[in-house]
Order: structure tokens, then C-alpha cells, then sequence
């Protein structure tokens, strides 16, 4: 195969993306985090923008979509300004409050996806101003876009997006941060704090990278399945969606990602004997919300994977297979967290026999409607 050498010895695209996210968070994070704070030369957001925006809409297509779903608890939390995340697709055919206090973030890898371009425009008529958070310079959104910050994730070849997906939280926690430190809702504790974890992530994720033999086995002990269930509460449910979508596209297995509160509300009753639940409770606030609902799809005979911090490794007892990740930021779970269900999807994938780089009806960029 001629694009064999490209892939440096993976067997896939996928794999060697994937292998790539510890050095891609790194040159994400370079130059813009300091001890002081977070210093975003690249973009001209000042205070006295700033000033005039009274919303945020993040808008974005599958991949990136979850991404700023992310984004928008990171900017609520930490600058304290209304966020409405939207896909493009919607956005662009509603009528959305729009106008010159609106800040549009759009996220796009390719920075060519129609409807996102589409988004912007409609927010530049209407005197918005628009951010772009994409991986490709130049590109059609970071040439439309008045201000851009680059994922610096290098180029992604796969359809299924890893490296791209964990680079755009990152920005979406360095922007948020940025905001709240222009209007003054961060307080400097929490800035260090953030700053801290966030250098971490590049070795959170190469640790979570190491896991990979974990994630296989448990992938070829079930691929036989015809349907996975994600559940999670705050950061952990947006990665569940992500992990759920990963999962759809190169593997083909009928998945559905919930807010693990909204289970009992309808998709509790598709839970049976043997049926494969993911529970996501990296989110010390929801630990024991969670453990409850794990009771619950346990008692109508679910096969439980959770994927806890170290320090609650006791939920061995409660479950079935557990992933452990260090301790860390709450905060910034969703960076090492992804990583296992990218994993569990490309295995899941490969013992499937299916072609992990390039799904069926699937393109890396959706540059028409
Ligand atoms: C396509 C790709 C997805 C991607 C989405 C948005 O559907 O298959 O992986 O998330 O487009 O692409 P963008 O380049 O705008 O991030």
C-alpha cells in the first residue's frame, strides 16, 4: 500500500494520531500558558471587546461539536458569560439572538466544513464577531473567522478525529481562561490551578496512550455486540457523546450516549442481560449520583466498564471491568479520559474486521451540504 510509509509503522492513521496526542497537546499549549496566566497572542479579544459581548454561541459539526459542548461549560465556569452550543446544520437555518454583543466560536479541524462556514457568515451579517478555533492555517473558516487560534494539532488524516478532538478542548479551556481573565471572573487560584493541570495533560494522555493493551482485551472479549451505552453527568457525559460517536463511525455498532440522570426517562428500558454500559465518573461532585446509576442498570443485569480516578478504585467491587486514571483536575478529565474511548472504539473496530482510516459513507471533510 502506497500510503503505508506515511503511517510510520501503524497499522492505521487512527493509531499514529492517536500516538500523537501527548506531543500535539504540547504545541497546543506552547507559548500560551505562563505562570502568570495565559497569554494569547495570536487572537485580539482585549478587555474592551470584550466588554460589549454579552453571549457566546459555539458552533460547530460532529467531532468539534462535542468539543465546544466542553467549551461551553469551561466558558460558564470560568468567565461567567451565557454560552448556547449549537450544530451548525441548526444554527444556520434558525433565527439565533444574534448581534453585535453575540461572540460566534466556531471549532472545525479542516476549517472547510460547509455548514460551519455557512454559521459564520450568517453571524459577520449580523455585526457578530467571530472566533475560529481550527487545526488548518489558511484554511476557508480561519480566513473568514476575525480572529483565529490554531489546535496545532498537525495534520489529521483519518476520518475518525482523536488528535483534533483533544487539542480543541484544550483551546476551549485556554480561551475560557483567557475570557475570565479579561472580565475578571477568575480569581488567580484558579488560574494556577488550571495552568497546573493543564501542563499535565500531554503526560496524562501518553499515560492513558500505555493503557492500550487494557483497552484491547476488554475490546476482544466483546466485539461480538450489537449495542454500547455511555453514561456520564457534566464533563464525563460530553465524553461520552464524543466516545459514542467514535464508536458509530469505524466500528458500526449501534451506541447511545445519556446524561446518566436522563437514564431512568426512557433508554433504562433497552438495558438487558449482558448489555455493555460504559459509566464515565471522573466528576468528584456526581461520584455517588453515578454509583447509583450503575445500581440501576447492574439490578436489570448490565455488564458495567467505569472509568474512575485512582482514588476511586473501590468501585471494583460494584462493577464489572474498571479503567483507572490518575488523579487529577476534575477540570481536565476530558483530555485522558477520551483517550480509552477512542481506544475502545478502534479496537472494537479493528476486531471487527472493519476499515478503521476509512469508514463506509464517511469523509474526513464535509465541504458540501
Ligand atoms: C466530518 C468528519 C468528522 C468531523 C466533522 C466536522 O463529518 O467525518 O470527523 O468531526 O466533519 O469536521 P471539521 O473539519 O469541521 O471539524
Amino acid at each position: 500500500d502506497p500510503g503505508d510509509a506515511e503511517k510510520g509503522g501503524y497499522d492505521h492513521f487512527m493509531m499514529k494520531e492517536m500516538t500523537e496526542q501527548p506531543k500535539a497537546m504540547v504545541d497546543t499549549l506552547a507559548g500560551r500558558l505562563n505562570t502568570d496566566g495565559i497569554r494569547l497572542d495570536d487572537i485580539n479579544l482585549d478587555a474592551e471587546t470584550m466588554k460589549n459581548i454579552n453571549r457566546i454561541h459555539i458552533v460547530a459539526c460532529g467531532t468539534a461539536y462535542h468539543a465546544g459542548m466542553v467549551g461551553k461549560f469551561y466558558f460558564e465556569k470560568f468567565a461567567r458569560i451565557a454560552v448556547e452550543t449549537e450544530a451548525a446544520s441548526e444554527y444556520r437555518y434558525k433565527d439565533p439572538i444574534l448581534d453585535k454583543k453575540t461572540l460566534l466560536i466556531v471549532v472545525s479541524q479542516s476549517g472547510e466544513t460547509a455548514d460551519t462556514l455557512a454559521a459564520i457568515r450568517l453571524a459577520k451579517e449580523k455585526g457578530a464577531r467571530v472566533l475560529a478555533v481550527t487545526n488548518v492555517v489558511g484554511s476557508s473558516i480561519a480566513r473568514e473567522a476575525d480572529d483565529v487560534l490554531y489546535t496545532n494539532a498537525g495534520p489529521e488524516i483519518a476520518v475518525a478525529s482523536t488528535k483534533a478532538y483533544l487539542t480543541q478542548v484544550g483551546c476551549m479551556l485556554v480561551l475560557a481562561m483567557h475570557l475570565g481573565q479579561l472580565n475578571g471572573e477568575i480569581i488567580s487560584e484558579e488560574m494556577k490551578r488550571l495552568g497546573h493541570a493543564l501542563l499535565n495533560t500531554p503526560e496524562l494522555v501518553q499515560k492513558a496512550m500505555e493503557s492500550k493493551e487494557a483497552v484491547k482485551t476488554f475490546a476482544y472479549q466483546h466485539f461480538n455486540i450489537n449495542d454500547l451505552f455511555f453514561i456520564g453527568r457534566g464533563l464525563d457525559f460530553y465524553t461520552c457523546l464524543e466516545g459514542s460517536l467514535k464508536l458509530k463511525e469505524i466500528s458500526y455498532i449501534h451506541s447511545e450516549a445519556y446524561a446518566a440522570g436522563e437514564l431512568k426517562h426512557g433508554p433504562i428500558a433497552l438495558i438487558d442481560d449482558g448489555t455493555i454500559v460504559v459509566a464515565v465518573c471522573t466528576q468528584e461532585k456526581v461520584f455517588e449520583k453515578m454509583l447509583s446509576n450503575i445500581k440501576e442498570v447492574k439490578a436489570r443485569g448490565a455488564f458495567v466498564l467505569a472509568i474512575v480516578q485512582e482514588a476511586h478504585k473501590g468501585i471494583a467491587s460494584e462493577v464489572d471491568e474498571v479503567f483507572v486514571i490518575p488523579n487529577m483536575d476534575d477540570d481536565i478529565t476530558p483530555i485522558p479520559t477520551v483517550v480509552y474511548l477512542q481506544l475502545l472504539a478502534y479496537y472494537l473496530a479493528v476486531a471487527r474486521g472493519c476499515d478503521v482510516d476509512k469508514p463506509k459513507n464517511l469523509a474526513k471533510s464535509v465541504t458540501v451540504e
